[in-house]
């Protein structure tokens, strides 16, 4: 996070409330996700922001309330600010995170511990599930971890943004999302049947289908681009599965 000279105005009518970061009082609009919050007071966030929608769990965050013991946590593009909060961001937490090579991994429960075997000290506190923005039973699927459940752990896990959040109150020192991306790909990898429209798509990626049409935008200008994108057909809301563009020359058909 930078601090910058640029502060934008603010709206009228907008009421102003006093935050913290990292220590030092700022006013904001109360309107504000705590993202924007940090933003109007001239930081530019070049670590912990990236999707804005809470998709990518780059923007973890902490809080506090003056007279509370409480640590809240949440994703700052999508908590609004509320008066005298004490703000400071995570945008990485360092867990530990096995290496492996996901092809010739065993997918067998035994490989989960084998990688983390700290999942064994889990106490089932529940710590992890309050904290998580994404709404996920954590402890859930820490417990299937443990039991060796791999498909019980990829889709418990399914939402999971990666935001560190429940390993940074973890009194038993787990690295939940690691585990759990590790379930994923094992499940993804070698227990789910293989998605035949993804083996089609990838043949055609490795027989260069789309190598000249990608050549040809290469050589666009970006007013010529823009054009292109503007008048792109787009899939209407309701398609099913089945639809694709009638123009397919970008689709490598
Ligand atoms: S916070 Fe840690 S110890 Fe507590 S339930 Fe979650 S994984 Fe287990
Ligand atoms: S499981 Fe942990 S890392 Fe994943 S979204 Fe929830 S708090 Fe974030
Ligand atoms: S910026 Fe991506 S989840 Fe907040």
């Amino acid at each position: 996070m930078n601090k910058t000279a640029s502060k934008p105005n603010k709206a009228a009518g907008e009421r102003l409330v006093p935050i913290f970061v990292m220590g030092k009082r700022y006013e904001v609009p109360d309107s504000l996700t705590i993202q924007k919050a940090l933003e109007y007071a001239g930081y530019m966030l070049v670590r912990g922001c990236g999707c804005r929608g809470g998709i990518c769990g780059a923007c973890g965050t902490v809080y506090r309330f003056p007279n509370s013991y409480r640590i809240e946590v949440g994703l700052a593009c999508q908590t609004v600010v509320q008066p005298d909060m004490y703000i400071a961001q995570i945008p990485f937490f360092p867990g530990n995170k096995a290496v492996y090579d996901i092809e010739s991994l065993p997918a067998v429960g035994g490989t989960i511990a084998a990688l983390y075997p700290e999942v064994f000290k889990c106490v089932g506190c529940g710590t992890c599930t309050r904290s998580c923005p994404m709404d996920i039973d954590v402890l859930g699927y820490i417990s299937k971890a443990v039991q060796g459940d791999i498909a019980a752990v990829a889709e418990g896990s399914f939402d999971c943004v990666m935001c560190g959040l429940c390993a940074a109150r973890c009194p038993a020192e787990e690295v939940q999302f690691n585990i759990a991306i590790l379930a994923r790909r094992l499940y993804a990898r070698h227990l789910v049947p293989k998605a035949e429209h993804l083996e089609k798509a990838v043949k055609a990626v490795e027989d260069k289908a789309f190598d000249k049409a990608l050549q040809e935008l290469k050589k666009k200008s970006l007013d010529e681009l823009k054009k292109l994108y503007k008048s792109l057909e787009t899939e209407p809301e309701m398609a099913d599965e089945s639809w694709t563009p009638q123009n397919k020359s970008y689709l490598g058909e």
